[in-house]
């Protein structure tokens, strides 16, 4: 069950050109381009005439030809050409999803589409911020979306999984506050005077002791915004230390897989391509450490008894609430559906029953 009115992440912008691109969104097929101004398109990756995969064919001009029996389709899906036919149907129409490039970032939006609504694309405009440096990718991860946002909203873990780069001591032993605002949950970390993690020193030369911050924000239905600061004890001096925005958007594949993209954008060193670099190495292994340990986590969910429960503890709060909310929202969504198809009476109509 996946929320379908909403933004999901399709692509990083930078990948997506004149070429034919597949990319499976919650459960579905979907071929994505940029037509010849460069906006970007994205269709149902099935062919409206036999279902053939669009993205096997090729792009003419600002159309895609499908690699089966060679009918054309313009950037609103209608047929424009059907080899050897002068009749069209009108039925004959490819699938188009409402896209939107922002962020760094393509988005897709894959339910209703007179809903699309651009102001409801999740806030992440630190990658986009003058001044900022971005460096990024994207990650396919054979595990579930939300154990990557649980994985996200508690970073008590680096102190076990990242403690080559990011990770100490100091992360688990330091208790974080959490709090719902509406649809979004905000976590923070608070560590004063404490020993920087090995990438901190590396990047920053810090020796003595920092303080740092962790001030993480969900947006549902997978976006989670991390601001990471690391100062010298009692300067909070962005120029001595280190400040970063962790970015990361999770678009379900299916139920079992997910495609994870990801930067980190600074206000520090900006022009330096070594930093950069280093950055994006060492956050890369970092991630890929995460990957491992999710990967396998979501073996055993699937090889376990489906019923057998968890148990969470308090650092759960975040993660927990995350996934209420999302839940909350998919079944809105669905109640509203089935309402709309005459299912489920609105409470309006139940009280005119009575
Ligand atoms: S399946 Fe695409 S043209 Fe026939
Ligand atoms: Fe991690």
């Amino acid at each position: 069950m996946f929320l379908k009115n909403c933004w999901y992440v399709a692509s990083q912008a930078s990948e997506l050109g004149r070429v034919l691109m597949q990319r499976w969104i919650i459960g579905q097929p979907v071929v994505l381009f940029r037509s010849e101004s460069g906006q970007p398109v994205a269709m149902e990756d099935r062919c409206p005439h036999r279902r053939a995969a669009l993205s096997k064919g090729r792009l003419v001009g600002d159309t895609v030809q499908c690699g089966y029996h060679g009918m054309r389709f313009d950037c609103s899906g209608a047929c424009v050409a059907i080899p050897g036919e002068e009749q069209i149907p009108p039925a004959l129409k490819a699938r188009v999803y409402p896209v939107v490039q922002k962020w760094h970032w393509v988005w897709i939006w894959m339910g209703d589409p007179a809903l699309a609504d651009e102001a409801l694309i999740p806030d992440l405009r630190h990658n986009d911020m003058p001044g900022w440096t971005v460096t990024g990718g994207v990650l396919t991860v054979n595990a579930n979306y939300q154990l990557l946002t649980d994985n996200l909203l508690d970073l008590t873990h680096e102190t076990f999984v990242h403690a080559k780069t990011i990770g100490n001591a100091a992360v688990a032993e330091t208790p974080m506050e959490s709090k719902i605002v509406g649809n979004e949950v905000h976590v923070q970390r608070v560590m004063r005077n404490t020993p920087p993690p090995p990438l901190f020193k590396r990047v920053r030369n810090l020796t003595g002791n920092i303080d740092r911050w962790q001030i993480i924000r969900f947006q549902p239905p997978s976006s989670i915004s991390i601001d990471a600061r690391g100062y010298p004890t009692g300067t909070e001096d962005p120029e001595k230390g280190l400040r970063w925005f962790s970015i990361n958007s999770i678009t379900p594949i299916n139920e079992t897989s997910c495609n994870y993209y990801w930067t980190i954008t600074r206000c520090f060193a900006q022009d330096d391509a070594q930093i950069t670099d280093l950055i994006h190495n060492q956050i890369l292994a970092t991630f890929m450490e995460d990957v491992d340990v999710l990967e396998a986590q979501q073996q055993m969910i699937e090889t376990d008894a489906p019923n057998r429960g968890e148990i969470s503890i308090r650092a759960d709060f975040g993660s927990v609430a995350a996934r209420r909310i999302n839940q909350r929202l998919i079944h809105k969504e669905a109640q509203g559906n089935a309402r709309k198809q005459g299912a489920v009476p609105s409470p309006e109509e139940l009280v005119k029953a009575t």
